[in-house]
Protein backbone atom coordinates (compact mmCIF):
# COMPACT_ATOMS: atom_id res chain seq x y z
CA UNK A 1 0.00 0.00 0.00
CA UNK A 2 1.48 3.28 -0.45
CA UNK A 3 2.20 5.55 2.08
CA UNK A 4 2.34 9.15 1.50
CA UNK A 5 3.20 11.21 -1.47
CA UNK A 6 4.79 13.87 -2.89
CA UNK A 7 4.55 15.29 -6.44
CA UNK A 8 7.50 17.20 -8.19
CA UNK A 9 6.42 20.03 -10.92
CA UNK A 10 8.97 21.35 -13.17
CA UNK A 11 7.76 24.16 -15.40
CA UNK A 12 10.20 23.68 -18.34
CA UNK A 13 10.58 26.30 -21.41
CA UNK A 14 9.61 22.60 -24.21
CA UNK A 15 6.94 21.41 -21.49
CA UNK A 16 5.10 21.18 -17.73
CA UNK A 17 6.04 17.75 -16.23
CA UNK A 18 5.88 16.22 -13.28
CA UNK A 19 6.55 13.07 -11.27
CA UNK A 20 4.61 11.74 -8.06
CA UNK A 21 6.63 9.58 -5.94
CA UNK A 22 5.16 7.74 -2.42
CA UNK A 23 7.09 6.82 0.71
CA UNK A 24 6.72 5.07 3.34
CA UNK A 25 8.60 2.17 5.33
CA UNK A 26 9.19 0.72 1.94
CA UNK A 27 11.40 2.68 0.48
CA UNK A 28 10.33 5.02 -2.43
CA UNK A 29 8.34 4.29 -5.26
CA UNK A 30 7.96 6.13 -8.16
CA UNK A 31 4.09 6.55 -9.36
CA UNK A 32 3.57 8.20 -12.06
CA UNK A 33 5.25 10.70 -14.52
CA UNK A 34 3.96 13.04 -16.78
CA UNK A 35 4.77 16.02 -19.14
CA UNK A 36 2.65 18.24 -21.58
CA UNK A 37 4.52 20.13 -24.42
CA UNK A 38 4.53 23.97 -23.88
CA UNK A 39 4.01 26.51 -26.79
CA UNK A 40 7.07 28.34 -28.20
CA UNK A 41 7.41 31.37 -25.73
CA UNK A 42 4.94 29.90 -22.90
CA UNK A 43 7.90 30.33 -20.81
CA UNK A 44 10.86 32.68 -21.92
CA UNK A 45 14.43 31.65 -19.51
CA UNK A 46 12.42 30.17 -17.21
CA UNK A 47 9.64 32.08 -16.73
CA UNK A 48 6.29 32.04 -16.90
CA UNK A 49 5.30 34.90 -19.57
CA UNK A 50 2.00 33.52 -21.07
CA UNK A 51 0.15 32.00 -18.04
CA UNK A 52 -2.89 31.13 -19.97
CA UNK A 53 -0.85 28.47 -22.12
CA UNK A 54 0.83 27.11 -18.60
CA UNK A 55 -2.51 26.77 -17.31
CA UNK A 56 -3.98 24.92 -20.16
CA UNK A 57 -0.97 22.71 -20.17
CA UNK A 58 -0.94 21.76 -16.59
CA UNK A 59 -4.92 21.02 -16.35
CA UNK A 60 -4.05 18.50 -19.31
CA UNK A 61 -1.54 17.43 -17.44
CA UNK A 62 -3.47 16.36 -14.43
CA UNK A 63 -6.17 15.20 -16.45
CA UNK A 64 -4.16 12.42 -18.39
CA UNK A 65 -1.41 11.72 -15.69
CA UNK A 66 -3.66 9.89 -12.53
CA UNK A 67 -1.61 12.39 -10.22
CA UNK A 68 -3.52 11.31 -6.74
CA UNK A 69 -2.83 14.44 -5.27
CA UNK A 70 -2.78 18.56 -6.20
CA UNK A 71 -0.16 19.70 -4.04
CA UNK A 72 3.07 20.38 -5.58
CA UNK A 73 6.76 21.23 -5.09
CA UNK A 74 7.61 23.56 -7.70
CA UNK A 75 10.95 24.20 -9.20
CA UNK A 76 12.41 27.71 -9.90
CA UNK A 77 15.22 28.80 -12.16
CA UNK A 78 16.24 31.43 -14.13
CA UNK A 79 19.42 33.99 -13.83
CA UNK A 80 17.43 36.59 -12.19
CA UNK A 81 17.89 34.01 -9.26
CA UNK A 82 21.05 34.79 -6.99
CA UNK A 83 22.75 31.96 -5.15
CA UNK A 84 25.76 32.96 -3.95
CA UNK A 85 28.25 31.64 -1.01
CA UNK A 86 28.07 33.77 2.11
CA UNK A 87 29.63 33.57 5.61
CA UNK A 88 27.25 34.26 8.17
CA UNK A 89 27.72 34.71 12.06
CA UNK A 90 27.17 31.48 14.45
CA UNK A 91 23.23 31.28 14.97
CA UNK A 92 20.53 28.66 15.65
CA UNK A 93 18.62 27.58 12.81
CA UNK A 94 15.43 29.41 13.84
CA UNK A 95 17.23 32.69 14.04
CA UNK A 96 19.07 32.40 11.15
CA UNK A 97 15.64 31.99 9.31
CA UNK A 98 13.77 35.11 11.38
CA UNK A 99 17.01 36.96 10.52
CA UNK A 100 18.01 36.37 7.30
CA UNK A 101 16.59 39.58 5.41
CA UNK A 102 18.40 41.53 8.02
CA UNK A 103 21.76 39.82 7.68
CA UNK A 104 22.09 39.41 3.39
CA UNK A 105 21.08 42.76 1.91
CA UNK A 106 24.56 43.79 1.60
CA UNK A 107 25.13 40.35 -0.62
CA UNK A 108 22.17 41.23 -3.00
CA UNK A 109 21.87 43.75 -6.36
CA UNK A 110 18.31 43.77 -5.45
CA UNK A 111 15.95 44.74 -2.31
CA UNK A 112 15.78 42.22 0.25
CA UNK A 113 12.15 42.33 0.10
CA UNK A 114 11.45 41.91 -3.31
CA UNK A 115 13.08 38.39 -2.62
CA UNK A 116 12.27 35.37 -1.89
CA UNK A 117 15.21 33.91 0.17
CA UNK A 118 16.94 30.67 1.29
CA UNK A 119 20.16 30.11 2.76
CA UNK A 120 21.39 26.11 3.13
CA UNK A 121 24.45 26.25 5.39
CA UNK A 122 27.64 24.40 4.21
CA UNK A 123 29.46 24.49 6.71
CA UNK A 124 30.39 25.77 10.22
CA UNK A 125 33.58 27.28 10.42
CA UNK A 126 35.81 27.97 13.29
CA UNK A 127 38.43 30.14 13.86
CA UNK A 128 39.72 30.75 17.03
CA UNK A 129 36.83 31.74 19.41
CA UNK A 130 34.68 32.57 15.87
CA UNK A 131 32.45 30.40 14.98
CA UNK A 132 30.22 31.28 11.82
CA UNK A 133 28.18 29.69 8.76
CA UNK A 134 28.96 29.37 5.19
CA UNK A 135 26.34 28.30 3.38
CA UNK A 136 25.09 29.22 -0.03
CA UNK A 137 22.57 31.95 -0.43
CA UNK A 138 19.74 31.79 -2.67
CA UNK A 139 17.38 35.05 -3.23
CA UNK A 140 14.86 34.78 -6.14
CA UNK A 141 12.65 37.20 -7.53
CA UNK A 142 9.22 37.16 -5.41
CA UNK A 143 7.58 38.56 -9.14
CA UNK A 144 9.02 35.76 -10.67
CA UNK A 145 8.26 33.12 -8.21
CA UNK A 146 4.53 34.50 -8.72
CA UNK A 147 4.45 34.31 -11.52
CA UNK A 148 5.12 30.89 -11.41
CA UNK A 149 2.88 29.82 -8.29
CA UNK A 150 -0.50 31.72 -10.02
CA UNK A 151 0.00 30.00 -12.57
CA UNK A 152 0.16 26.56 -10.70
CA UNK A 153 -3.11 28.17 -8.88
CA UNK A 154 -4.59 28.66 -12.04
CA UNK A 155 -4.66 25.68 -12.95
CA UNK A 156 -6.56 24.00 -9.87
CA UNK A 157 -3.28 22.87 -7.80
CA UNK A 158 -1.70 24.01 -5.00
CA UNK A 159 2.02 25.03 -4.44
CA UNK A 160 3.32 23.09 -1.25
CA UNK A 161 6.52 24.69 -1.57
CA UNK A 162 8.67 26.61 -4.05
CA UNK A 163 12.70 24.91 -4.51
CA UNK A 164 15.57 26.00 -6.71
CA UNK A 165 15.48 23.03 -9.48
CA UNK A 166 19.65 22.83 -9.07
CA UNK A 167 18.56 21.43 -5.51
CA UNK A 168 16.17 18.99 -7.14
CA UNK A 169 19.00 17.97 -9.97
CA UNK A 170 21.37 17.16 -6.54
CA UNK A 171 18.48 15.27 -4.73
CA UNK A 172 18.20 13.15 -7.78
CA UNK A 173 21.14 12.56 -9.46
CA UNK A 174 23.54 13.43 -6.66
CA UNK A 175 24.95 10.61 -5.59
CA UNK A 176 26.70 10.92 -1.52
CA UNK A 177 27.66 7.39 -1.57
CA UNK A 178 29.33 7.55 -4.61
CA UNK A 179 33.11 6.85 -5.12
CA UNK A 180 34.28 10.52 -5.91
CA UNK A 181 34.29 12.84 -3.00
CA UNK A 182 33.03 15.88 -5.33
CA UNK A 183 31.38 15.98 -8.44
CA UNK A 184 29.37 18.27 -10.47
CA UNK A 185 26.11 17.71 -12.21
CA UNK A 186 24.60 19.55 -14.94
CA UNK A 187 20.86 19.19 -15.97
CA UNK A 188 20.71 21.06 -19.90
CA UNK A 189 17.32 22.36 -20.61
CA UNK A 190 16.26 23.99 -23.99
CA UNK A 191 17.21 27.37 -22.32
CA UNK A 192 18.20 27.15 -19.11
CA UNK A 193 20.91 24.79 -18.10
CA UNK A 194 21.51 24.17 -14.22
CA UNK A 195 25.23 23.54 -12.45
CA UNK A 196 25.79 22.71 -9.40
CA UNK A 197 28.75 21.10 -7.83
CA UNK A 198 28.28 19.23 -4.56
CA UNK A 199 30.69 16.87 -2.34
CA UNK A 200 28.80 14.16 -0.58
CA UNK A 201 25.11 15.93 -1.12
CA UNK A 202 26.56 19.22 -0.05
CA UNK A 203 25.99 21.96 -2.22
CA UNK A 204 29.59 24.14 -2.90
CA UNK A 205 28.38 26.11 -5.75
CA UNK A 206 25.49 26.73 -8.25
CA UNK A 207 25.28 28.52 -11.34
CA UNK A 208 22.22 29.03 -13.72
CA UNK A 209 23.24 29.45 -17.31
CA UNK A 210 21.10 31.10 -19.76
CA UNK A 211 21.86 28.60 -22.26
CA UNK A 212 20.36 24.53 -23.85
CA UNK A 213 19.27 22.16 -26.55
CA UNK A 214 17.32 25.28 -28.02
CA UNK A 215 19.65 27.35 -29.13
CA UNK A 216 21.38 24.70 -30.67
CA UNK A 217 17.93 24.35 -32.96
CA UNK A 218 18.00 27.88 -33.22
CA UNK A 219 21.38 27.90 -34.88
CA UNK A 220 20.65 25.15 -37.06
CA UNK A 221 17.49 26.91 -38.26
CA UNK A 222 19.63 30.05 -38.98
CA UNK A 223 22.36 28.35 -41.03
CA UNK A 224 19.93 26.38 -43.20
CA UNK A 225 16.98 28.63 -43.72
CA UNK A 226 14.70 26.28 -42.32
CA UNK A 227 11.51 26.60 -39.67
CA UNK A 228 12.55 25.73 -36.06
CA UNK A 229 10.78 22.39 -35.97
CA UNK A 230 12.39 21.22 -39.13
CA UNK A 231 15.84 22.26 -37.37
CA UNK A 232 14.54 20.26 -34.22
CA UNK A 233 14.39 17.01 -36.34
CA UNK A 234 17.77 17.79 -38.02
CA UNK A 235 19.12 18.01 -34.91
CA UNK A 236 17.71 14.65 -33.31
CA UNK A 237 19.38 12.95 -36.25
CA UNK A 238 15.04 12.38 -37.27
CA UNK A 239 15.37 13.27 -41.51
CA UNK A 240 16.35 11.24 -43.76
CA UNK A 241 16.58 13.18 -47.08
CA UNK A 242 18.49 16.04 -45.90
CA UNK A 243 20.82 16.89 -48.58
CA UNK A 244 24.53 16.67 -47.75
CA UNK A 245 25.37 20.41 -48.19
CA UNK A 246 22.62 21.51 -46.10
CA UNK A 247 23.45 18.52 -43.61
CA UNK A 248 26.88 20.20 -43.17
CA UNK A 249 25.77 23.43 -42.46
CA UNK A 250 23.44 21.93 -39.67
CA UNK A 251 26.46 20.60 -38.40
CA UNK A 252 28.48 23.33 -38.58
CA UNK A 253 25.98 25.33 -36.86
CA UNK A 254 25.60 22.70 -33.38
CA UNK A 255 29.53 21.98 -33.44
CA UNK A 256 29.60 26.19 -32.80
CA UNK A 257 27.26 26.04 -30.32
CA UNK A 258 28.23 23.03 -28.85
CA UNK A 259 32.03 24.76 -28.74
CA UNK A 260 30.14 27.67 -26.70
CA UNK A 261 28.53 25.81 -24.07
CA UNK A 262 30.87 23.46 -23.26
CA UNK A 263 33.76 26.59 -23.01
CA UNK A 264 30.76 28.38 -20.71
CA UNK A 265 30.58 24.68 -18.32
CA UNK A 266 34.44 24.67 -18.53
CA UNK A 267 34.85 28.36 -17.34
CA UNK A 268 32.23 27.60 -14.60
CA UNK A 269 34.34 24.67 -13.21
CA UNK A 270 37.69 26.73 -13.51
CA UNK A 271 35.86 29.26 -11.53
CA UNK A 272 34.73 27.23 -8.95
CA UNK A 273 38.17 25.19 -9.11
CA UNK A 274 39.84 28.52 -7.78
CA UNK A 275 37.97 29.61 -4.90
CA UNK A 276 37.32 26.15 -3.47
CA UNK A 277 41.37 24.31 -4.54
CA UNK A 278 40.82 21.50 -1.87
CA UNK A 279 37.34 20.11 -3.56
CA UNK A 280 38.67 19.28 -7.06
CA UNK A 281 35.28 18.43 -9.50
CA UNK A 282 36.15 14.74 -10.36
CA UNK A 283 33.17 13.93 -12.79
CA UNK A 284 30.29 15.52 -14.11
CA UNK A 285 27.25 13.64 -14.63
CA UNK A 286 23.99 14.78 -17.02
CA UNK A 287 20.14 15.38 -17.26
CA UNK A 288 17.84 17.13 -19.24
CA UNK A 289 16.37 16.87 -22.66
CA UNK A 290 19.58 19.13 -24.09
CA UNK A 291 21.88 16.36 -22.90
CA UNK A 292 21.07 13.72 -25.70
CA UNK A 293 22.48 15.57 -27.65
CA UNK A 294 24.55 13.19 -29.67
CA UNK A 295 28.29 13.88 -29.17
CA UNK A 296 27.73 16.57 -26.29
CA UNK A 297 29.25 14.66 -23.38
CA UNK A 298 32.55 13.80 -25.24
CA UNK A 299 32.93 17.13 -26.12
CA UNK A 300 32.41 18.00 -22.72
CA UNK A 301 34.73 15.52 -21.31
CA UNK A 302 37.26 16.60 -23.58
CA UNK A 303 37.17 20.19 -22.83
CA UNK A 304 36.66 19.85 -19.07
CA UNK A 305 39.13 16.36 -19.05
CA UNK A 306 36.45 14.77 -16.88
CA UNK A 307 34.51 11.88 -17.23
CA UNK A 308 31.15 12.52 -18.11
CA UNK A 309 28.16 10.41 -17.57
CA UNK A 310 24.43 10.62 -17.73
CA UNK A 311 22.47 11.09 -14.66
CA UNK A 312 20.10 8.01 -13.40
CA UNK A 313 17.36 9.68 -11.75
CA UNK A 314 14.76 6.96 -11.57
CA UNK A 315 16.99 3.35 -11.10
CA UNK A 316 17.07 3.78 -7.46
CA UNK A 317 13.08 3.57 -6.91
CA UNK A 318 10.47 0.92 -6.88
CA UNK A 319 7.82 1.14 -10.40
CA UNK A 320 4.39 1.76 -9.60
CA UNK A 321 2.14 2.03 -12.15
CA UNK A 322 3.12 4.52 -14.36
CA UNK A 323 1.79 3.11 -17.32
CA UNK A 324 5.11 3.58 -19.26
CA UNK A 325 7.37 0.86 -20.31
CA UNK A 326 10.95 -0.31 -20.19
CA UNK A 327 11.83 2.04 -23.14
CA UNK A 328 9.97 5.04 -22.33
CA UNK A 329 11.23 4.93 -18.79
CA UNK A 330 14.67 5.22 -21.00
CA UNK A 331 13.99 8.07 -22.72
CA UNK A 332 12.05 10.04 -19.51
CA UNK A 333 14.90 9.34 -17.90
CA UNK A 334 17.20 12.51 -18.55
CA UNK A 335 13.40 14.87 -18.24
CA UNK A 336 12.33 13.22 -15.04
CA UNK A 337 15.66 14.26 -13.17
CA UNK A 338 13.90 17.51 -11.77
CA UNK A 339 10.46 16.71 -11.16
CA UNK A 340 11.84 13.89 -9.11
CA UNK A 341 14.44 15.75 -7.60
CA UNK A 342 11.69 18.49 -6.40
CA UNK A 343 9.31 15.63 -4.73
CA UNK A 344 12.01 14.13 -2.91
CA UNK A 345 12.59 17.79 -1.13
CA UNK A 346 9.40 17.14 0.11
CA UNK A 347 10.04 13.73 1.71
CA UNK A 348 13.42 14.89 2.58
N1 LIG B 1 16.96 13.13 -28.70
C1 LIG B 1 17.37 14.38 -28.57
N2 LIG B 1 18.48 14.82 -29.19
C2 LIG B 1 18.90 16.09 -29.04
N3 LIG B 1 18.26 17.01 -28.31
C3 LIG B 1 17.15 16.62 -27.66
C4 LIG B 1 16.63 15.32 -27.76
N4 LIG B 1 15.51 15.23 -27.01
C5 LIG B 1 15.34 16.45 -26.46
N5 LIG B 1 16.31 17.29 -26.86
C6 LIG B 1 16.45 18.71 -26.54
O1 LIG B 1 16.25 18.92 -25.16
C7 LIG B 1 15.80 20.25 -24.95
C8 LIG B 1 14.70 20.23 -23.93
O2 LIG B 1 15.22 19.74 -22.74
P1 LIG B 1 14.33 19.78 -21.43
O3 LIG B 1 13.03 19.15 -21.74
O4 LIG B 1 15.14 19.25 -20.33
O5 LIG B 1 14.15 21.36 -21.29
P2 LIG B 1 13.04 22.17 -20.48
O6 LIG B 1 13.08 21.74 -19.07
O7 LIG B 1 11.72 22.10 -21.15
O8 LIG B 1 13.56 23.64 -20.67
P3 LIG B 1 14.36 24.60 -19.67
O9 LIG B 1 14.91 23.76 -18.56
O10 LIG B 1 15.43 25.17 -20.53
O11 LIG B 1 13.37 25.61 -19.25
C9 LIG B 1 15.31 20.76 -26.28
O12 LIG B 1 16.18 21.77 -26.75
C10 LIG B 1 15.37 19.54 -27.18
O13 LIG B 1 15.76 19.86 -28.49
MG1 LIG C 1 14.43 22.15 -17.51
Amino acid sequence: MPGRTAIGLDIGTSGVRAAELSYGRGGITLEKFGQVALPDGAVRDGEVVDRAAVVDALKTLWKGSGFTGKDVALGVSNQRVVVRQVDLPWMRSAELKSSLALQVQDYLPVAVEDCVLDFHVTEELHEGPTRSLRGLLVAAPREMVLANVHAVEAAGLRTRSVDLTPFAVLRSIGRPNADVATEALLDIGARVSNLVIHSGGQPRFVRILLMGGQDVTDAIAERMGVPSAIAESVKRGQVDDVPAEDLELARTAVDLMVEVFVDEIRSSLDYYGASNPGFPVERIVVSGGGSLLEGVLDRMATATRRPVVAGDSIGGYHLGRTGLDDHQLATVQPLAAVPIGLALGVIS
